[in-house]
């Protein structure tokens, strides 16, 4: 029986190693994390990430083949294949800062290996790392090895979150990077390979060398995020023209070249991957010489950041240039629906532009706790990674944030007495309010800003609304203050 361990329980290494559990019943999957209150979620009832369908493949292998512990070196010891999926956060501070990947995390546990493994064994990187990781953790495993033979593939993951179950089952592609010019590199990535054949369609399995490996991750974050920004770009002139973002969305990814997905306008693309990743490719780049390119994918970061403050900014001119002592309610701080996940959600610089403004927040979200939300607004992160367009604030005092900042139980209870209705995540449940009684308990005039495109924008006109809606012809209110962004 081959054993697998994963080192970091997180968003990614959690589902990943219950749907190995579940497709590869004669394998047993360990996955071990430093924390111990994540380990102890993954032992509980409720896991420690929201996740649609986690909870069943959980069920059906916890305790079969699949276990959740804190005995990190005796797990990854005797194991056979040790996957890595620690975080690698964005370095705050020394050379790079700002931009280069932190690699703590993932060293730390290089040496560990090193120093517990009883085993030859397979090193696999999950988590996304810059170009060339592989190598430097080799020499790592090498010079600290006690005689055992290491060896490193590339397996960069590419599920989305609140996707994750659906997207590991049948991915698009699995891919693996190793140094398939040694018979012991070949034999690595051929193990490696079966274990996703068990159910994963075999031209879906890609095998290249290590470094077009752990750049293909990063490229494909980088190209999705563009997207985006690309078409978050569009929605500004849209705007501007009258033209309506979806009709040109909808014309544009018509085209097969170019494709229909992924080209929903927003408020600005958040989560945990692409501005860390398109940073560390930036950084890449610089370090290779390469500053045209750098400045190249930059951009995309700076669109993005240009389309977070364009919504503040829309919202604050909207309200007679000033939201001060104003209720505006924000519905959704997830960076996407279906997870409860807030790293480098746009509600949290939409939300510090708001408070900036001296608003008074009420905040509701189905999956986002009062705490969470209260960490995110503390935290003054954003000066790291990016040079600011939002209205400058000093970090939150704990008694202005209890002062302007409250969390709703459900999406009537932010609105009430509100000026503003803001919408920051596409969750279902948004579409299908009873938007009437929400504007009945709302103070007068009452405005909707979409920053996702849920609503109906001619219903809630009709109601009585104001309503913004990102890309969308704006209404006459809207062109009679325009937005400085
Ligand atoms: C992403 C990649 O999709 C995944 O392949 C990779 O492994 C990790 O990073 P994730 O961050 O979980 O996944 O979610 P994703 O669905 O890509 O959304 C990222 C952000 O872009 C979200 O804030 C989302 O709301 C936004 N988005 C997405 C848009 O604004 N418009 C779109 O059309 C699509
Ligand atoms: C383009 C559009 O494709 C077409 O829809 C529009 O109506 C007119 O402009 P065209 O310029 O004729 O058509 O050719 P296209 O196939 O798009 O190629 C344009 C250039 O891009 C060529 O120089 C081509 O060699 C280059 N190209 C295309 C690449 O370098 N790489 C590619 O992957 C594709
Ligand atoms: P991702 O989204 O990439 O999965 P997360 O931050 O959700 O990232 O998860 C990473 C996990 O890795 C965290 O739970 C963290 O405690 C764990 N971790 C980090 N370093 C180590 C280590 N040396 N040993 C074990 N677990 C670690």
């Amino acid at each position: 029986m081959v054993k697998i361990c994963c080192i970091g329980a997180g968003y990614v290494g959690g589902p990943t190693m219950a749907v190995i559990a579940l497709k590869c019943p004669d394998i047993e999957v360990v996955v071990v994390d430093i924390s111990s209150p994540r380990i102890a979620g993954w032992n509980s009832e409720r896991l420690p990430i929201y996740e649609p369908g986690l909870d069943d493949v959980v069920k059906q292998c916890r305790g079969r083949n699949l276990s959740f512990s804190t005995e990190v070196h005796r797990h990854v010891g005797d194991a056979d294949i040790v996957f890595v999926s620690v975080n690698t956060p964005t370095k705050t501070c020394g050379l790079g800062a700002g931009k280069a990947a932190d690699l703590t995390y993932w060293e730390s546990a290089a040496r560990m290996i090193a120093d517990v493994s009883v085993s030859d064994k397979i090193v696999v990187e999950k988590s996304t790392v810059p170009v060339k990781t592989a190598e430097a953790i080799e020499k790592i495993l090498a010079h600290n090895g006690r005689g055992f033979s290491y060896q490193i593939l590339s397996n960069p993951e590419f599920l989305a979150e609140g996707t994750a179950i659906r997207d590991l089952l049948s991915p698009d592609r699995v891919l693996i990077g190793g140094r398939r010019d040694t018979a012991a590199g070949s034999a690595a990535v051929d193990l490696l390979a079966g274990v996703y054949a068990r159910w994963v369609p075999q031209d879906r399995i890609i095998t290249t060398n290590l470094w077009s490996a752990e750049l293909s991750k990063l490229a494909a974050n980088a190209f999705l995020a563009q997207r985006i920004s690309s078409v978050n770009a569009v929605s500004a002139l849209c705007e501007a023209t009258g033209a309506d973002i979806t009709e040109v969305a909808h014309s544009v990814g018509k085209d097969a070249r170019i494709g229909h997905r992924f080209l929903s306008a927003s408020v600005g693309f958040g989560g945990s991957c692409f501005q860390k990743d398109i940073l560390n490719l930036v950084y890449i780049c610089e370090c290779y010489g390469l500053p045209e390119v750098a400045s190249y994918w930059r951009e995309v970061i700076r669109i993005n950041d240009y389309q977070k403050s364009r919504f503040v900014n829309r919202v604050v001119s909207s309200m007679f240039n000033t939201v001060a002592g104003k209720k505006v309610a924000v519905l959704g701080f997830a960076f996407k629906k279906d997870t409860g996940d807030t790293r480098e959600t746009p509600a949290i610089d939409v939300c510090k532009g708001l408070l900036g403004d001296k608003a008074v927040v009420s905040i509701y979200d189905p999956q986002v706790t009062g705490e969470q939300v209260a960490r995110d607004l503390a935290m003054n992160k954003f000066d790291w990674d990016h040079p600011r367009h939002l209205q400058p604030l000093e970090q939150l005092s704990a008694t202005d944030l209890e002062k302007q900042v409250a969390v709703a139980a459900d999406a009537y209870e932010a609105a009430k007495d509100a000026h503003a209705v803001c919408i920051l995540t596409e969750w279902d449940e948004f579409r299908g309010l009873d938007y009437r009684r929400m504007f009945e308990g709302m103070q007068k005039p009452a405005f909707v800003f979409d920053g996702r495109n849920v609503v109906d924008v001619a219903k809630l006109r009709e109601i009585g609304f104001v309503v913004y809606s990102i890309g969308k012809p704006l209404d006459d209110w809207l062109k009679d203050m325009p937005a400085v962004a």
